[in-house]
């Protein structure tokens, strides 16, 4: 694909088929990945792959306890305690594979660096006919050290974004995004 048509009709995707991406082709977006700028060229970042469906779905299960348990002091959560108390309802949105990409202590620039290395990984993914979505509520929950400690990971490292990944079941409509708003030019 053009660069510029990659780019212009990547969309979050929400639903997905059964079939799992293979791990040549997580290896070649995990590739893509360390291809990000850094900071320093420290380049912080580390990965873990979950491909087991009754794990996602336990983590799903989890997240969603854990949010509704902490309505009360987020408000801003409160918009979703209808979705997150659904029986039916995946964080995940039932996707086989959760990509998550994990900052060693390495400076003051280590997430963002690994921002990066996710955006290389959602653009190289939507190029290859893939799906990604980010999955902010999983947030807080992998930062937990029992969960760090169930992955293997090491407790100072800290985890930036997880993303879902698979093949998307039906195309994402889309999405007009807003126009660039520039507070400040000088010529
Ligand atoms: C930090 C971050 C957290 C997000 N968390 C979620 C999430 O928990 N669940 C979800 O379905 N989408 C999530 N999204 C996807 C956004 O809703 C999506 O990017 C936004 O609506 C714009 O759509 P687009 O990605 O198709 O351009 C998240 C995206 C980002 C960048």
């Amino acid at each position: 694909m053009e660069f510029k048509n990659t780019l212009y009709t990547r969309r979050s995707v929400r639903k997905y088929t059964e079939q799992q991406p293979d791990k040549s082709t997580i290896l070649t977006l995990l590739d893509a990945a360390t291809q990000a700028p850094s900071a320093t060229n420290s380049q912080p970042w580390c990965f873990a792959v979950i491909q087991d469906r009754v794990l996602l779905k336990n983590y799903s299960d989890r997240i969603k306890t854990y949010l509704l348990s902490i309505l009360d002091t987020h408000p801003s959560l409160l918009k979703y305690k209808p979705l997150l108390e659904k029986d039916n309802y995946d964080v995940f949105h039932n996707a086989g594979t959760l990509l998550i990409i994990y900052a060693k202590p390495k400076g003051p620039f280590a997430c963002g660096d690994c921002c990066l290395a996710a955006q290389n990984i959602m653009l190289t993914a939507h190029d290859s006919g893939l799906g990604t979505c980010w999955i902010g509520f999983a947030q807080d929950f992998l930062q937990k050290p029992d969960i760090k400690q169930e992955l293997n990971i090491p407790a100072e490292y800290t985890m930036v974004a997880p993303l879902i990944l698979g093949y998307p079941a039906t195309q994402a409509k889309p999405l007009i995004k807003k126009k660039p708003e520039i507070l400040y030019w000088k010529k």
